[in-house]
Formats: structure tokens, C-alpha cells, sequence
């Protein structure tokens, strides 16, 4: 058990896909895993555990933006030894040739600031994927025949932007979409030395205004998780 993580010690497994929402955690285990398991239920942030192809997986809810999945990562990380963690979530669209239901797989995440800012001062990090997990995330992406894009996304920490002129920016030097939660996610993986990736679906665009019908976001979200899970163990 942790601060906020209630499994006991071997409950998690050493992959762990980490959607935003508990409630997507609980769908994705009872749609995609095997025998899962409730192993976490503290503040209602459900983690289950269970086996794809027989293999362990967790998969945990996060929360939303980069203080809330920087407890969970690093609880999963330090106290449970997660080796392979893979965000799935949406994102908001910042380039024409990204469409809503687009996947986008983040190769790497900017950001203004994160839980990490403090540690770097001066240093401008770069947070970037890992290389495995990303080609092997495309591969099967494209397999589904999902329209895949694989570039670098902004990590906010505000959903409600008052900086149009730093969205432009981003959208000059080709940012691909924003999202609240992959920069923080990568900066951990890379001080632990663990294997992260952030695995998106377009489900708002910044320059259309355009939303995912609602129908649409329990296929696509699906569609994430077969993709996370496929690249973990390919
Ligand atoms: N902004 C920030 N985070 C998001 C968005 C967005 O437009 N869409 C999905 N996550």
C-alpha cells in the first residue's frame, strides 16, 4: 500500500495503462483483460488488474493533468516497480491535417511547466517517448487502420487557454495536440529508468472547434487500449 494506491505488494503488474478517467480504467479491464481484479479504490482512482494474451497488466486511472499522474506514476513506479507505463487519453487537435478521431502517438511532450519543472531550473528537458514502445505503438496503430500521427504534443496544465498567441506558437512549430498529463509521465520514466509512452485520439480541435460525438468515444477509446496493449508486449 501507498499514500494513495491501496494494492499489496505484487497486485500490480509490471505494465500499467493509465487512462485519465477511473471509470475508463474499470471498462477497459472488463472489456479487454482477463480475470481482472479491483486493486485500487482509494478516492475512487480505480486501478484493476488482470492479463491480456496472458500476460499481467494494471491499468490505473491517473486523474486529469500532471500533479495527479505524477502521484500515481510515482507510486507505481518506486513502490510497485512498473516497468511499462502507457497513457491512453485524448487530446485537443492543433494542426489542419490532424482530424477529431485522428490517433496521435506522442514521440514527445512539451511543456511550460510540470511537477518536474522545480528539479530542472535552467534546463530545458525534453521529454520523449520510448523508441520500442513507439514504433511498436505505430505498427499497430496502423494495423487498425486508424489514422496515426506521430510527432510532439503540448502538456497543459489548463484545459481553459488564455494564451492564444502560445497556441500559435506551438501550431507554428508543429505541435500535433495538447493534453494535460504526457510531459510528467516521460520526465519520470526517464529519471527511473522505465518505458513510457502516451497514446492519444484526437477528441476536440483547437482550430475547427469541432467535439467527438459522445457515440464515438468508447470506440476510439478502445481502440487505444488494443494499441497500448499490442505495442507493451509486441
Ligand atoms: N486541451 C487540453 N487537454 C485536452 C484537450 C484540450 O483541448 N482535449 C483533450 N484533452
Amino acid at each position: 500500500m501507498t499514500v494513495h494506491i491501496g494494492a499489496k505488494p505484487g497486485q500490480i503488474a509490471p505494465t500499467v495503462l493509465m487512462p485519465g478517467d477511473p471509470y475508463r480504467a474499470r471498462w477497459a479491464a472488463e472489456t479487454f483483460l482477463d480475470g481482472a481484479e479491483l486493486v485500487n479504490e482509494v478516492r475512487g482512482m480505480l486501478g484493476f488488474t488482470g492479463t491480456w494474451r496472458g500476460n499481467p497488466v494494471t491499468i490505473q486511472g491517473s486523474g486529469m493533468g500532471m500533479p495527479s499522474l505524477s502521484i500515481y506514476a510515482n507510486e507505481l513506479i518506486r513502490d510497485y516497480d512498473a516497468q511499462t507505463l502507457i497513457r491512453i487519453g485524448s487530446c485537443g487537435g492543433m494542426q489542419d491535417h490532424v482530424a477529431i478521431r485522428d490517433v496521435i502517438i506522442a514521440m514527445t511532450a512539451s511543456t511550460i511547466t510540470s511537477p518536474s519543472s522545480g528539479i530542472f531550473r535552467e534546463f530545458s528537458f525534453a521529454p520523449c517517448a520510448d523508441y520500442g514502445l513507439l514504433q511498436a505503438a505505430v505498427k499497430a496503430a496502423e494495423g487498425k487502420g486508424s489514422k496515426t500521427h506521430v510527432g510532439g504534443i503540448y502538456s497543459s496544465d489548463v484545459f481553459y487557454s488564455e494564451r492564444p498567441d502560445l497556441d500559435e506558437q506551438m501550431m507554428r512549430h508543429g505541435i500535433l495536440g495538447v493534453e494535460m498529463e504526457a510531459a510528467e509521465l516521460y520526465t519520470l520514466a526517464a529519471r527511473h529508468g522505465r518505458r513510457a509512452l502516451a497514446v492519444l485520439t484526437v477528441s476536440d480541435h483547437l482550430l475547427t472547434g469541432e467535439l467527438l460525438p459522445s457515440e464515438d468515444r468508447e470506440r476510439t477509446f478502445g481502440d487505444m487500449v488494443e494499441i497500448a496493449l499490442e505495442a507493451a508486449f509486441s
